[in-house]
């Protein structure tokens, strides 16, 4: 790029990143998801790298971070707080260790460690003779704000440190975050009281922490990871950084237990992608992993270039915020007729996919999102979870921005839609009996894998048939021939064929997916599965009132009054007697279970079992009351013994405690009422 271009690039990215660091740190409200300030960012550094001239004083890049705010004391870091270099692939990664390992004397005796790159904001703690003596922000690396008085209501940040190894003085770095779960319900409970929510964890830990009155600071759901010691005045030498989060942890310091040292980038590799499958179900927001270089003094031999270390990378994962356009709303009715809004969206990439749909929930989140039709919106997609939409970016609202109303009548069958009192839910007032989209959705339950598992009857097949009157309930799907399938669009007499096998392998069922699949309203799978353990058999289920389905673990009135009103029903009954004509069948009778039918008694499982896992076995005895031990003893009041037992057998045999196999221990399972499928 010519200077003057780059000049001019370079100008316009000042203007705009100055604006949206406004917009996040002193109003609260990003018009940009930070994936895009990044990449704005990085945009920025870049040029400024060929055009060093260029730099001016007024540029982001010289102050990285947040703006110092007036508000609190400034404080003077005693050693700088870096950023991270980063890269998104294995190649890079692979570079970044090789240009570690062309810098060292002794590259062989590199070792690096892994840890969640955790998404909040990033504060040094000085401790002093043990005492938390102050607690600062990043700030620009250089300076940052004293935020001591706010930290120190953090429950989980010691305020004293009690060890007889404590150097004087020394400063411990990490990270402050809110948990996932934390963040939701703070959320829940502020929508409801009419207060603003939080945007997401990371934009509500840093509003949090910026509160002038601690008091508002203690409310809210912080904590805080320790990851690394950011200076030391005294004897403390640690070697690894492994050994320096180990004292930590020993100290009472929080510290990240997924921390792992690994030797080599196949390792780093596969840290990587094992967090990122965890990435979901952490508990916690985090944007990547952090790689270390273990050993201290390669860090001190490696050092860092102005304000990053080249001892540390960052690998970061697809972002999962990103911002679009609201093109339409439209209104899906969902199985039990409830009627969701779901917003279309200008496709966007966002956590690794590309998006163009969104979840809105109910007329109520719309309410509180202020969403209209042309909203730019701040969309998040997180692990598999279906995409939300987190915020309105309303300055950026177009005149012609349509409010959006609840329809009146039933997008599928017309009839009237009901908005219930009590419920958040509208729904279409007509049952399944009129309302095509509903039994759609009914029969699409139906067939799914954890139902009654029918292989190769999609969602756009379902549609198919209702819509040609192929099938109008879950029992004409048993009733279907070759011909009638294979005449259906884009349906060979192969993949018909395929799919007639599917459905009669179907038949052979559990009582709880068969419970499951007749998608009864607030029956989730564990209840159906409560259910069946219950009753034991159909009968008893459908003739069961509310007071003894009240009985069953989980259900209560409100359930139980679901499940009844169900069976009260003469076309539900039609259909579940005609599924059974059909040969719908599960292991009858399915004896109810007697918890208690094993308390006292100790179990020990030998050998190989060949159809169950050890743990399925163990957990199924369990279930019985029983004890399940590892050893034999005159204690021991029955052995489970597979093919390869040793000493444990003879033991038994010694002592003369019963023994059974493998094959006679299911049949006891069944006996039992246990369901070893
Ligand atoms: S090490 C120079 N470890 O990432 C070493 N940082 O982009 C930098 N962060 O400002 C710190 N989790 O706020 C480190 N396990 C972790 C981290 C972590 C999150 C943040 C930290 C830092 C930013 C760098």
């Amino acid at each position: 790029m010519v200077a003057d271009e780059a000049a001019q690039r370079l100008a316009e990215l000042r203007r705009a990143l100055n604006y949206h660091l406004h917009r996040y740190h002193v109003l609260d409200a990003p018009e940009i998801a930070d994936a895009e300030y990044d990449r704005l960012f990085d945009e920025l550094v870049a040029l400024e790298a060929e055009h060093p001239d260029l730099v001016t004083v007024d540029s982001p890049s010289q102050r990285v971070g947040g703006a110092p705010s007036d508000q609190f004391d400034k404080v003077t870091h005693e050693v700088a707080m870096l950023s991270l270099d980063k890269c998104t692939s294995a190649e890079e990664l692979s570079d970044w260790i090789a240009r570690c390992e062309g810098r060292l004397t002794d590259p062989g005796a590199m070792s690096f460690t892994c840890e969640p790159k955790i998404d909040g904001v990033a504060v040094a703690l000085v401790y002093e003779q043990g005492v938390l003596a102050m607690a600062a922000t990043r700030g620009d690396g250089q300076t940052g704000e004293d935020i001591t008085s706010n930290v120190r209501t953090i429950k989980s940040v010691p305020l004293k440190l009690e060890a007889d190894n404590l150097p004087p003085r020394f400063e411990v770095r990490g990270e402050v975050y809110i948990p996932t779960q934390d963040f939701h319900e703070f959320n829940e409970r502020a929508v409801a009281s009419g207060e603003k929510p939080m945007i997401n964890p990371r934009n509500g830990a840093a509003g949090s922490l910026r509160q002038l009155d601690s008091r508002i600071t203690a409310s809210r759901p912080l904590t805080m990871f320790c990851y690394s010691l950011g200076w030391v005045d005294g004897g403390w030498q640690p070697e690894t950084h492994s050994q320096v989060i180990e004292q930590f942890r020993q100290w009472g310091l929080r510290v990240n237990d997924r921390l792992e040292e690994v030797a080599d980038l196949t390792a780093c590799m596969a840290y990587v992608e094992a967090l990122q499958e965890a990435r979901p179900s952490l508990g916690y927001d985090i944007d990547g992993v952090v790689i270390k270089v273990n050993q201290l003094a390669l860090q001190s031999e490696l050092g860092n270039v102005t304000r990053k270390p080249r001892w540390a990378i960052a690998f970061k994962y697809p972002a999962e915020e990103a911002t679009t356009q609201v093109e339409n709303v439209e209104f899906q009715v969902g199985r039990t007729g409830s009627i969701t809004p779901v917003a279309r969206l200008e496709p966007v990439f966002v956590g690794g996919v590309t998006v163009s749909n969104a979840t809105l929930h109910n007329m109520d989140e719309i309410a509180r999102l202020g969403l209209h039709i042309g909203d730019r919106v701040m969309i998040r997609r997180a692990g598999d979870v279906i995409p939300q939409v987190v915020s309105v970016i309303e300055s950026k609202r177009p005149e012609d921005a349509q409010p959006i109303a609840l329809p009146s009548a039933c997008p599928s069958c017309g009839s009237p839609i009901v908005q219930p009192e009590d419920e958040a839910v509208a729904r279409c007032s007509a049952s399944h009996n009129v309302c095509p989209a509903q039994r759609k959705e009914g029969l699409k339950h139906f067939a799914s894998r954890l139902a009654m598992d029918i292989d190769g009857l999609g969602d756009k097949l379902v549609e198919q048939m209702v819509d040609e009157a192929l099938i109008t309930h879950a029992g004409d799907l048993y009733r279907l021939s070759v011909e009638q399938v294979a005449a259906l669009e884009r349906m060979g007499e192969k993949s018909a064929q395929n799919l007639i096998d599917a459905l009669e392998r179907s038949k052979a069922t559990t009582l709880a997916k068969f419970i499951y699949a007749l998608g009864i309203r607030e029956v989730g799978e564990a209840t159906a599965a409560n259910l069946a353990r219950h009753f034991g058999d159909l009968e008893q289920l459908m003739a069961a009132d509310t007071d003894s389905l009240e009985q069953v673990d989980d259900v209560g009135p409100i359930v139980a009054g679901k499940i009844a009103d169900f069976f009260a029903d003469a076309d539900n009954r039609r259909v579940v007697e005609d599924l059974v004509a059909q040969g719908v069948d599960w292991p009858q009778p399915e004896k109810k279970r007697d918890d208690n039918l094993l308390t006292g008694q100790t179990w020990v499982l030998t050998g190989t079992l060949e159809r169950m896992t050890r743990n399925d076995a163990k957990a199924m005895l369990v279930a019985l009351g029983a004890k399940v031990s590892g050893s034999v003893s005159a204690k021991t009041h029955q052995v489970v013994a597979g093919p390869g037992a040793g000493s444990k057998l003879a033991k038994a045999t010694e002592l003369d405690i019963p023994v059974m196999d493998e094959e006679a221990f299911i049949a006891f399972l069944e006996e039992h009422g246990v369901d070893t499928l």
